[in-house]
């Protein structure tokens, strides 16, 4: 997830695109840079960190023209350095980009057999050089970026400039967004409202497959066949603070919504559906190595170390592999029997907490190969371990982690098919059903959220004042009962336990009385039965039970006080589904007692303390 904007008018644009950044910045900060037209030529600022380095990289080396654009990084290929940074320069095009490009390594290889070489890792440089080449074919800019991105799979908002075309600036869309502004003699564009708010209310949302061209006098919008689109402009009356927000009132509800999103970025490149696999060049294993796995440790700490409980139930029931979760803190603190042969996976949404970084450490000292899970390209843990996997989350800007979580989740399934398959213990049609059944689940999830929200609103309120709240799930449900408490105390402050529902009738079930809500997981799987039995005895105590079930289990709904459907998935898939309505109650509890939802007291977004 980046930040892009253009600007095409008679005002200095470098102030206006700065500005735009600014606005921008929680979509990524580890590098910015801007590109202007100024006397026929294209003068390009660029630098690493946040947006006050390219300030005064600006202020030693201003900006003069009037035409330009401009990009916040996050970045996804090739670690955060000035080289990496956009604009990316071919030729007369400078270009700024927002996505990935899935077949960037046969593009790049191509192009590199055609004789083009290359200054930076980032996958935004082969559209650079897919544009100048089309320009020397002659035609437009417009018609040159056209022809490129028939060449371009994956998704993209791009902005594009080139010196043969001082007075516009071209883009594009396809799955990331982008936003036209309409001024007076001046035209803009931004991946966000907010980017623009201060220069217009007049905009125009372009959508997938869709390109505009931007000039003072206006916009022109065709779709990337040619045909040409009429639409008129939206007129937003947000209020800067709700437009950096998206309209939602925190973070952490925008980064619940952003999960369909961040999940179909994690999948990208990784699922294909065609061959039913999984592309794992960034696992780091050959066929070879994932044979001779002996066994794995899954090293993390809080809502990390939940998705790596997930983790473990994947990786045993896919590829076979005796799997042990450590939480990273307990781990570094014995002295832990690994070594040779023994794959370390830490997984860290932030790739920078202290206790899972001094954990893989030790893990690699002793001989294990470590493999990262982590969101933030370049962190601590990436840069220590042999591969990296990463998400492709984005910024997460609320402390309590929710599309990290999910998108970590994902990272372990594929991780796991992949292995389960290299080994050869998952057969060619359940390894294609899986990936089929992937592919559906951030649709899925988006249509929990939005089917579930009411209901659990009703429920917040409901139960808001209890004072202990009880979490049950057994299997794949039970580091979902983990992270269904975390997430309400970390935020609301209410005292949670989530408990293996097994566990229950071993101490727990004390607690159970009329004034404890408990939220039961019970969706229709291997364990069914069982946490049926379970859900039986918390309301034979009197407890007011909540169920998260399968849509249409009648049994479930006879029993409970209240239940939250699902949609009916294989039960590798139930936890990116049940967590979200946990994530939901969470947020609604916390957001009714008024507490400060997206940085709770005392904690902190990055854990770099023991
Ligand atoms: C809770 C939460 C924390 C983190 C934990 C590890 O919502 O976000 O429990 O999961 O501090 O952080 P990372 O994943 O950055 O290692």
């Amino acid at each position: 997830m980046c930040g892009i904007v253009g600007y095409v008018g008679d005002e200095d644009s470098a102030p206006i695109l700065l500005d735009g950044l600014r606005r921008l910045e929680y979509r990524g900060y580890d590098s910015a840079g801007l590109a202007v037209h100024h006397d026929g030529q294209i003068g390009v600022v660029r630098a690493v960190g946040k947006l006050r380095n390219l300030e005064k990289a600006l202020s030693q080396a201003p900006l003069a023209g009037t035409v330009g654009i401009g990009h916040t990084r996050w970045a996804t290929h090739g670690r955060p350095s000035e080289v990496n940074a956009h604009p990316h320069v071919v030729g007369p095009v400078a270009v700024v980009h927002n996505g990935i490009i899935e077949n960037h390594l046969q593009l790049r290889k191509r192009l590199a057999d055609q004789g083009h070489s290359f200054v930076s890792d980032t996958d935004t440089e082969i559209i650079a050089h897919l544009v100048a080449l089309e320009l020397e074919n002659g035609g437009e800019l417009e018609s040159a970026v056209r022809r490129a991105l028939t060449q371009v799979e994956g998704a993209y908002a791009i902005a594009v400039i080139s010196t043969s075309e001082p007075d516009t600036v071209v883009v594009a869309k396809s799955s990331s967004p982008l936003v036209l502004g309409i001024g007076d003699g001046a035209t803009y564009c931004g991946s966000d409202i907010p980017a623009l708010l201060p220069y217009t209310r007049e905009m125009i949302f372009l959508e997938d497959g869709e390109m505009a061209v931007l000039r003072r006098e206006g916009v022109s919008i065709t779709k990337l066949d040619g045909t040409v689109v009429e639409r008129e402009a939206t007129h937003i009356d947000w209020s800067p603070v709700m437009a950096e927000k998206a309209g939602f009132k925190h973070f952490m509800l925008k980064e619940i919504y952003e999960q369909q999103r961040a999940m179909e970025d994690t999948l990208r490149g990784r699922l294909d559906r065609e061959s039913g696999d999984i592309h794992g060049h960034e696992i780091g294993l050959s066929t070879d190595d994932a044979k001779a796995i002996k066994r794995v440790y899954l090293l993390a700490c809080g809502t990390s170390h939940h998705s790596a409980i997930a983790g473990r139930y994947y990786i045993e029931k896919l590829a076979k592999i005796p799997t042990t979760v450590e939480l990273a803190s307990e781990f570094r603190g014995r002295d832990p029997i690994v070594g040779e042969g023994d794959l370390v996976i830490a997984v860290s949404q932030s790739g920078e907490t202290l206790d899972t970084l001094e954990a893989a450490k030790l893990a690699k000292a002793k001989g294990a190969k470590v493999l990262a899970i982590a969101n933030v390209i370049g962190s601590a843990i990436p840069r220590m371990s042999d591969a990296t996997f990463y998400t492709h989350a984005g910024p997460e800007i609320g402390v309590a982690s929710t599309k990290c979580f999910t998108t970590q989740l994902a990272n372990l399934l594929m991780l796991s098919i992949f292995l389960g398959a290299r080994r050869g213990v998952l057969g060619d049609e359940e390894r294609a059903a899986l990936v089929e059944g992937m592919a559906r689940v951030p649709h899925l999830m988006n249509d929990v959220l939005v089917g579930t929200k009411q209901l659990v609103a009703n429920l917040a309120r409901r139960y808001n004042h209890a004072r202990d709240v009880l979490f049950l799930g057994r299997g794949l449900s039970f580091p979902i009962a983990l992270e269904g408490a975390l997430k309400l105390k970390e935020i609301s402050y209410v005292h949670a336990e989530g408990y293996a529902a097994g566990e229950m009738k071993h101490g727990p079930i004390a607690l159970i009385d009329e004034n404890v809500p408990v939220l039961v997981l019970v969706p229709k799987d291997s364990t069914y039965d069982k946490s049926i039995g379970n859900l039986q005895e918390a309301k034979a105590r009197d407890a007011q039970v909540i169920a998260i079930a399968t849509e249409g289990d009648d049994e479930v709904a006879a029993i409970c006080n209240d239940v939250v459907t699902i949609p009916a998935v294989d039960e590798v898939f139930t936890p990116f589904l049940t967590v979200v309505p946990l994530q939901l109650y969470a947020y609604f509890v916390a957001d009714m007692k008024g507490t400060d939802v997206d940085q709770p007291r005392n904690l902190a977004k990055t854990v770099t303390v023991e």
